[in-house]
């Protein structure tokens, strides 16, 4: 249990060896944050996945028996935050689920299949608890389509849910005692591979938080943020406008080395126009650390070679990802090698980046079996066009 200002405490979850969250690679592991607000009525706010169960019962006994809960609120009904919900209240008889009444009732019913006790809230409802209240803000799909932070006055302790989080399991539980290289990394992973697809409805759960002027967020996920508000602020501020910075990704995957080879012709092409480039092989970067590092920059080149007349698979995965994360703004250019089927990867790229939001470039580059030392001069007229678009 940890302290967050009188009478409000952290009752989460550590999970150090998480390294695996649905697809999105972990390797600092997570937690499943739960807070415990005490007055004359008694507010749990989420519970942990269901995993964690014992963890979260062993934390709320250190400050009360949970059997004086009286409310039992669900930020959204994703399982690492409602999947210990029915358990939870099995300990609380008296204990209503407080839940947005749009998306979040009917999603609580479905995932538990049993009669609940619901109260729903929605935009501008508070509930007192005696003399501090909460009241609540939907911020639908920042991630699912229940989404609420919650505010608690007088204290100005906020309650963001999904906003602000990062995956990362620490012995610290806020900003000011942990490392803000990492803290601001992971927050930015998170926000690439959570947010991203939702950059009009987190521009408005910032404003909403700005406006609140919370003196703790308290997330569902990693350490609270206290000492550094400002800079995590800000940096949702350029997310969700989708800033960017004169930086390019370069993204392949390859058979016999040939797009690999365009690939690095490109890499350098983008140098010598002096703009920053990061290349990533499909077949040992992660795909949602790759979209991390696609956040702030301005363009994405994907190579792929063809097998049995498709994309090869690591690739047309990571076009799958992207399309369902929207990155809008940024440049895209497709390159890749063929053997004797045509030139078809480099059209499918085209068409998903374009699907996928980017505004891609008409040069393209497809280069039969392995290239030649005129054709990797092109891959790297073409990086340095792309550097050129970037810069301009
Ligand atoms: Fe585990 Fe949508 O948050």
């Amino acid at each position: 249990m940890t302290r967050i200002a009188e009478g409000v405490f952290w009752v989460g979850a550590i999970d150090w060896t998480l390294r695996d969250f649905h697809g999105y690679v972990t390797p600092h592991g997570t937690t499943y944050n739960a807070y415990l607000v005490l007055d004359e009525k008694k507010a749990l706010i989420d519970t942990v996945r269901s995993s964690h169960f014992t963890e979260l019962v062993a934390r709320v006994k250190e400050v009360l028996d949970p059997g004086e809960i009286d409310y039992l609120v669900s930020s959204h009904v994703e399982p690492d935050h409602s999947g210990s919900l029915a358990q939870v209240l099995a300990l609380c008889p008296k204990a209503q689920v407080v839940t947005v009444e749009r998306h979040g009732e009917q999603g609580l019913q479905k995932y538990f299949h049993q009669k609940l006790p619901l109260m729903t809230v929605k935009e501008g409802s508070t509930l007192s608890l005696g003399k501090r209240s909460l009241s609540f803000i939907p911020i639908p799909l920042v991630h699912w389509p229940d989404n609420m932070m919650v505010f608690l006055s007088p204290d100005a302790v906020l309650f963001s849910t999904d906003c602000y989080g990062q995956h990362v399991a620490t012995s610290t539980r806020f900003d000011d005692q942990s490392d803000m290289g990492l803290l601001m990394a992971e927050a930015a992973k998170y926000y690439a591979n959570i947010i991203f697809p939702y950059p009009t409805q987190a521009a408005r759960a910032l404003e909403k938080t700005l406006a609140l002027q919370p003196k703790v967020i308290c997330p569902s996920h990693g350490v609270m943020w206290r000492g550094h508000l400002p800079q995590i602020l800000e940096a949702y501020g350029r997310w969700t406008r989708g800033e960017t910075r004169p930086r390019a990704l370069v993204v392949y995957d390859t058979m016999w080395h040939s797009t690999e080879a365009m690939a690095l012709a490109m890499v350098e092409g983008i140098a010598q126009e002096g703009v920053e480039v990061v290349l990533h092989n499909l077949g040992s970067s992660d795909l949602s650390h790759i979209v991390a590092d696609l956040l702030e920059a301005r363009a994405l080149a994907v190579g792929s070679p063809i097998l049995n007349n498709n994309l090869l698979p690591p690739v047309a995965a990571f076009l799958t990802y992207l399309k369902g994360l929207r990155p809008r703004g940024k440049i895209g250019a497709a390159f890749g090698s063929f053997g004797w089927g045509g030139a078809t990867a480099v059209k499918a790229i085209k068409e998903d980046l374009a699907l996928a939001g980017l505004e891609v470039m008409e040069d393209e580059l497809a280069v039969r079996f392995s290239p030649t030392p005129e054709e990797l001069q092109a891959c790297r007229q073409l990086g340095q066009k792309l550097a050129q678009k970037i810069k301009g």
